[in-house]
């Protein structure tokens, strides 16, 4: 992949060209290079990328909310790799504490010594932080994330000293709004934070998406995955269905297994259907299902 993609979706010529004044700026370490993410996938979407591509270049930090698979992640992967930096993924759960973030003390030759938390990594390694699930957190320990945050750019880690962050380093946050376990954020927290909503799929998109992971994939059988998609998805508007099976990844997982000569239906099922664990919801998805996958479909319908 390189920053041709960005050309392709009519990113604005100056962001890019700013993009490129940054990377000139800060120049990598030659160790660094490994962490620097290789996406799968251009991220889709131009509006998307210039909002956070902006919001990255002026040293802001950036929260992407949306539902799943909305792709937050292959986005964060995205802009480390557009801005050419290291990137660093701190999944959060109920039992991540501020000295997990941070750093905490290890004996090392009998010694006490700090073994560094992902956060201090990546701020003295000018990296992307990708908070993944930041709702999950307790924001106890979120708090000790306020100062590298805000203007001031540092971390004070108890008992040893203060860093400040290089100038490249850049936070995104990750979260899925109202789902189990997650939390409110604090408003200190997403005061912090550019605020991206991330939309959901549109037909071209997801055409797009599955063409690219897909290029030996038949176009016609393509249109009927695009079109399930697109009606699992308008029914959920409707609430007739959950959004359990309205699911991108499912149907690349599915895609993925009929090329191994899997029936196209029963990884279908695996992918999509079987994501609805009441039997009342799955016979309405297994009724869409079946008007877009003809059940005596084998592997040379679709690829
Ligand atoms: N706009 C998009 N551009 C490219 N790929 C996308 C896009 N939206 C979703 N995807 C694909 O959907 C899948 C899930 O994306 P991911 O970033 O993991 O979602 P999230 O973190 O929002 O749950 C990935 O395979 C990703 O490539
Ligand atoms: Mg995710």
């Amino acid at each position: 992949m390189n920053l041709d993609f960005l050309k392709q979706q009519n990113v604005s010529e100056s962001l890019i060209k700013d993009v490129d004044n940054f990377r000139k700026q800060f120049p990598l370490d030659e160790n660094m290079k490994r962490r620097v993410p290789n996406p799968p996938i251009p991220f889709y979407g131009k509006e998307i990328l210039e909002m956070s591509i902006a919001a990255l270049l002026k040293g802001e930090n950036l929260l992407l909310s949306g539902g799943k698979a909305t792709g937050k992640n292959i986005l964060a992967e995205n802009l480390a790799y557009i801005f050419g930096r290291p990137s660093y993924n701190i999944s959060f759960h109920v039992n991540v504490d501020s000295a997990a973030l941070v750093g905490t003390d290890t004996f090392i030759d009998n010694e006490v010594r700090l073994r560094k938390g992902m956060v201090t990594l990546c701020a003295e390694n000018g990296g992307l932080g990708v908070f993944d699930e930041i709702n999950m957190a307790k924001n106890d320990a979120v708090s000790v994330l306020h100062a590298a945050l805000d203007y001031r750019g540092i971390i004070d880690i108890p008992g040893y000293d203060r860093i400040e962050l290089h100038p490249a380093t850049r936070f995104i946050g990750t979260m899925n709004y109202g789902y189990a376990g997650t939390k409110e954020l604090n408003e200190a927290l997403v005061s912090r934070f550019m605020v991206i909503n991330m939309p959901k799929q549109d037909e071209e998109t997801v055409k797009l998406i599955l063409k690219t992971y897909f290029p030996e994939a038949k176009e016609k059988a393509l249109d009927q995955f695009t079109g399930l998609f697109m009606d699992l998805q308008l029914k959920a508007e409707h609430s007739e269905i959950s959004t359990k099976s309205v699911d991108i990844r499912g149907m690349i997982g599915a895609l993925k297994t009929i090329q191994t000569g899997l029936k196209p239906t029963s990884a279908v099922n695996m992918g999509i259907t079987n994501k609805s664990f009441d039997i009342f919801e799955r016979e309405i998805v297994e009724d869409i299902v079946m008007t877009r996958i003809p059940e005596d479909w084998t592997r040379d319908d679709v690829f």
